[in-house]
């Protein structure tokens, strides 16, 4: 099948690589020449584990990158894979799928039944909308000359190719009966991994074999575009909602880690996505949560669970900073060592990131900060000019004459550091592990004051709140 990729950004780049493994001839379309020329020289315009070498291995042969929108006539599918960032108001940027749309009916071959279909997350009514466009401006009609999907992307950075490769689920929001089969055929090879043995022996991801073969769910198109936001903001509500667990943990001593197994062995509840952190962050759940509240304001129709779940979120972030300030009495002329910039580890993503809420109030309470991430830094950086912040390019160099070292990504290579020749840095041996990945024994062993959320036991207030 000739496939079409709008957009080499991480929907795009990730999608187009994915079908080109899976057979089908793909061309990845993008206006950013230095994009289109990094994929045409086999690399990855991404950072994303995995994703150069499947682009090495496929460019050229089912693979290729061009800024030729004429290669949009000859495809039978066509994907839009364009960005759709927040505007200040929360609702979604429509601009690139706009233009996507435009270039789309510029190009789309009146003589062929082409299907588009969105990928990126946009909000309920966006296929009605690219529809009119086409229509407008080929002058062709929607499920006469073409036919409309949505099929949102459920990737997770870090993890594209497994979530890619290995889906729980395809939710393919589809009306048209001939587009229906086009694109079952266009999934066929994964829904029933054909060729995977073979293929998959490149992919730098640890797969299991044993994962259940992906369940195809067609439904209408609306009803595909709310669950990618519905989806999306449950897993933020479920995450906000351990994060308060782990605050009343705290106080009354039980443990938020063990709290969470237990809670996970309930399928009804499942154990993913009850890791305590201080707070969710990224590229998506932050902006889909926004266009959500935006949209039910709209329409007046409150969403109380979400919006708690911002507002209990922006509340964990303080609590990391509050916390550390009890623990060090003062802020004020501290030095504290930050290791991870990026909203979770295996990114170099530091958009909206945690980590830059809480430099910023360790900053303005009178700290010196120093950080470290080992792809983060430089986005970082750019992202956040204002801050006055040291960034060193070794994670042991954070420890250096550091009051306290906070943990807020859980890279590996935390984890392997050499935390004794840490202690000896530090001018105080405090450890904030906000990811409770940190081997509690080991360290206190070697003498540091280590905490991490919701595990640490205040038995003193729980026994006064017995007393009386
Ligand atoms: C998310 C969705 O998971 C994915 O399906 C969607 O397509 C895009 O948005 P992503 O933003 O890449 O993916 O990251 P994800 O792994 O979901 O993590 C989001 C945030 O939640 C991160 O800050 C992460 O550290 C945090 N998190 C996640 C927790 O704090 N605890 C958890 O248990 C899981």
């Amino acid at each position: 099948m000739n496939v079409v990729c709008i957009g080499s950004g991480y929907v795009g780049s990730v999608t187009g690589a994915a079908f080109a493994v899976l057979g089908h001839h793909t061309t990845v379309l993008d206006i950013d020449q230095h994009k289109v020329d990094q994929m045409n020289a086999g690399k990855s315009p991404i950072y994303e584990p995995g994703l150069d070498h499947l682009i090495e291995s496929y460019i050229g042969r089912s693979l290729f990158a061009t800024t030729d929108y004429g290669v949009i006539y000859d495809a039978d599918v066509v994907f839009i894979g364009v960005g759709t960032p927040s505007k200040g108001d929360g609702t979604a940027d429509l601009t690139y799928i706009r233009l996507a749309a435009q270039s789309i009916g510029h190009h789309i071959n009146p003589n062929k039944f082409t299907v588009i279909i969105n990928k990126s997350t946009v909000p309920v009514g966006t296929a009605d909308l690219v529809a009119s466009i086409i229509e407008e401006v080929s002058g062709l009609q929607v499920n006469t000359h073409f036919a409309m999907a949505s099929n949102p992307e459920f990737l997770r950075e870090g993890y594209a190719l497994e979530d890619v490769f290995f889906p729980d689920r395809i939710v393919m929001g589809i009306e048209n009966a001939h587009s229906k089969k086009v694109m079952k055929e266009l999934y066929f090879n994964l829904l029933n991994r054909v060729d995977y043995e073979e293929k998959s022996l490149d992919f730098h991801f640890a797969h299991n074999p044993n994962v259940a073969l992906p369940t195809y769910y067609e439904t209408d198109i609306k009803s595909a575009e709310m669950i990618k936001y519905a989806s999306n903001a449950f897993l933020a509500v479920k995450i906000s909602y351990i994060n308060e667990i782990a605050r009343l943990c705290e106080t009354l001593g039980a443990n938020v880690t063990e709290v969470a197994t237990g809670m996970g062995m309930d399928s009804r509840i499942g154990s993913k996505f009850l890791q305590v952190s201080s707070g969710w962050s990224g590229s998506c759940f932050p902006k889909d949560t926004a266009e959500l509240l935006a949209t039910s304001q709209k329409y007046s129709c409150e969403l109380t669970v979400i919006q708690a779940a911002v507002h209990s979120n922006q509340q964990m972030h303080e609590y990391v900073v509050d916390k550390i300030k009890r623990k060090l009495k003062t802020l004020t002329g501290k030095n504290i060592g930050i290791l991870g910039l990026t909203f979770k580890p295996n990114t170099d993503d530091a958009r909206k990131t945690q980590a830059s809420v809480i430099i910023k109030e360790l900053i303005d309470a009178g700290a010196r900060v120093k950080a470290h991430d080992p792809h983060g830094m430089v986005m970082f950086q750019q992202l956040n000019a204002g801050l006055d912040v040291q960034y060193v390019t070794s994670a042991i160099d954070v420890t250096h004459n550091v009051d306290a070292v906070i943990l807020l990504t859980h890279w590996d290579e935390y984890l392997l550091m050499d935390w004794s020749t840490a202690k000896d840095n530090m001018r105080s041996p405090y450890v904030l592990d906000t990811r409770n990945v940190l081997k509690q024994g080991p360290l206190q062993k070697l003498g540091f004051d280590y905490e991490g959320l919701g595990i640490s036991s205040s038995r003193n207030r729980i026994q006064e709140f017995v007393r009386t």
